[in-house]
């Protein structure tokens, strides 16, 4: 008989599996971790035994729910999560400690009672007195939303089962434990069977339920990445502390879109929506200064206006520094050295630094001809008229490639009274239905350099 190869051993703490066993998981490095995983019976054709005949449905037979989303009284978030909340779905909302996960959903679900739903905020990480505290500062509470402090889930669960709220905060997932499972809370395996319990809570009592998770250093939900690929919908709130916006940004959805953000204001009376968030980006910048360059990006189907800001100086020695905040600093060197290549300027003893202000990291790579033509106008210290956008891609022979979606950016510039776009010219063909506003299409570096000279 062939000896057979399946898995034999798993490690509790973070799932690794073995056909060996091991004192210590060449994994995690957790001594005496390692488990016998359980193996399935067996039928007499040597196949898994399964229960009742399962039965395929064809999608006609099947009900739709997308009539039911529910919403949550904030356009920012109904948006980020493709029109509201789906019942029975599992949400998961990461960021950074001190960002505003408690105080968004303690909105929201204010909000949901007052809309006349019935809801449940868990938290295992503040008292009841400092919940009040942060609820004070919000506004007043009506309706059916009552608060628990607990951290044992199964007795969770067994309130969930019986009070049946429609919608649930678990605020957060790191300070939860299941009596069953050995390790500490915030332990991969603690963290993988309490979502794992929440799942089952969610589907089967068709509970919309929402995990706050916390960010670890290197950007991730603390826990094991399973956490992602279990929930439905995973949602990441970031912004600078010390500034006061936020972005909401879902990066999976699997009832929308993902990509989609929402734009918050972090105030002393809790979160406000910021409707605008173009207008929000550009408040205070700089007129007539040289170096400041105003560019459109995609944030999933919504343009977002912002400044990009660069200095070029003569180095005090020898080589030139780059600094980039905001954009990917090998982007700002490439693009340095194609202005070296493709205008003739010599810039290797600039120390050069570029910055998107607001805070935000933007990859998409429109952003490089205002990148470049922040770096010219600081270096020419050639001031860029103020009413002026710029949107365009730039290859490595100068030339301005297309982007996508230049109509909704210039629509966005022009509902916010720029006057004057400088556009691949390529984007010229199709109709941008910006009435009012001078298109300028630049095919390379040197015709935009012209454009920007003219002005
Ligand atoms: P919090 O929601 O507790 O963050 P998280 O749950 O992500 O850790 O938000 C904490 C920060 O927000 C804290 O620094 C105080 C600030 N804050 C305000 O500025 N205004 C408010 O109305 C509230 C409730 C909090
Ligand atoms: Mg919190």
């Amino acid at each position: 008989m062939a000896k057979e190869k399946a898995t034999a051993f798993f490690c509790k703490e973070c799932g690794y599996e073995s056909a060996k066993w091991y004192g210590m998981c060449p994994s995690c490095h957790a001594y005496n971790s390692m488990v016998e995983a359980p193996k399935a019976p067996k039928t007499a054709s040597g196949a898994p035994r399964t229960g009742a005949r399962p039965i395929p449905r064809r999608l006609e037979e099947i009900a739709s729910e997308e009539g039911d989303r529910i919403g949550t009284g904030s356009e920012e978030l109904d948006r980020v999560l493709g029109g509201g909340i789906l019942p029975g779905s599992l949400i998961l909302t990461g960021g950074d400690p001190g960002i505003g996960k408690s105080t968004l959903l303690l909105q929201v679900f204010r909000n949901l009672a007052r809309a006349g739903h019935k809801v449940l905020y868990i938290s295992g990480e503040e008292s009841l007195r400092q919940l009040k505290l942060r609820a004070d500062r919000i506004g007043a509470f009506t309706g059916e939303i009552s608060f628990l402090c607990e951290t044992d889930l199964d007795a969770i669960a067994e309130l969930l089962r019986e009070e049946k709220p429609e919608a649930v905060v678990i605020d957060s997932i790191q300070t939860m434990s299941r009596g069953d499972v050995a390790s500490a809370p915030g332990s991969p395996a603690q963290v993988r069977e309490c979502t794992n319990l929440l799942l089952t809570l969610a589907k089967s009592l068709t509970i919309s339920i929402f995990i706050v998770g916390h960010v670890t250093k290197d950007g991730t939900v603390a826990g094991p990445r399973l956490l992602e690929h279990m929930v439905d919908t995973v949602l990441y709130f970031e912004g600078d502390r010390h500034a006061s916006y936020r972005i909401l940004r879902a990066v999976k959805n699997r009832f929308g879109a993902t990509g989609e953000i929402g734009v918050f204001e972090m105030t002393a009376e809790g979160l406000k929506e910021v409707p605008n968030p173009s207008a929000f980006m550009l408040n205070g910048r700089p007129e007539g200064a040289s170096g400041s360059v105003i560019t459109g990006v995609m944030e999933g189907t919504r343009p977002l206006l912002l400044e990009v800001q660069a200095l070029l100086t003569r180095t005090a020695y020898g080589m030139g520094r780059r600094t980039a905040a905001g954009i990917d600093y090998n982007r700002v060197s490439l693009l340095l050295a194609v202005m070296e290549k493709r205008l003739g300027l010599s810039l290797g003893d600039c120390d050069a630094y570029v910055n998107i202000t607001g805070g935000l990291r933007i990859s998409d790579p429109s952003l490089d001809l205002a990148v470049v033509l922040a770096m010219y106008s600081s270096y020419r210290d050639l001031p860029i008229d103020a009413s002026t956008v710029v949107f365009g891609e730039v290859g490595l022979s100068g030339e301005i490639r297309a982007v996508p979606m230049i109509k909704e950016r210039v629509q966005e510039a022009a509902r916010l009274g720029f006057s004057t776009a400088i556009l691949p010219k390529s984007a010229l063909r199709a109709d941008l239905g910006a009435k009012g506003m001078r298109l300028i299409g630049a095919a390379n570096l040197e015709e935009a350099i012209k454009v920007i000279k003219a002005e």
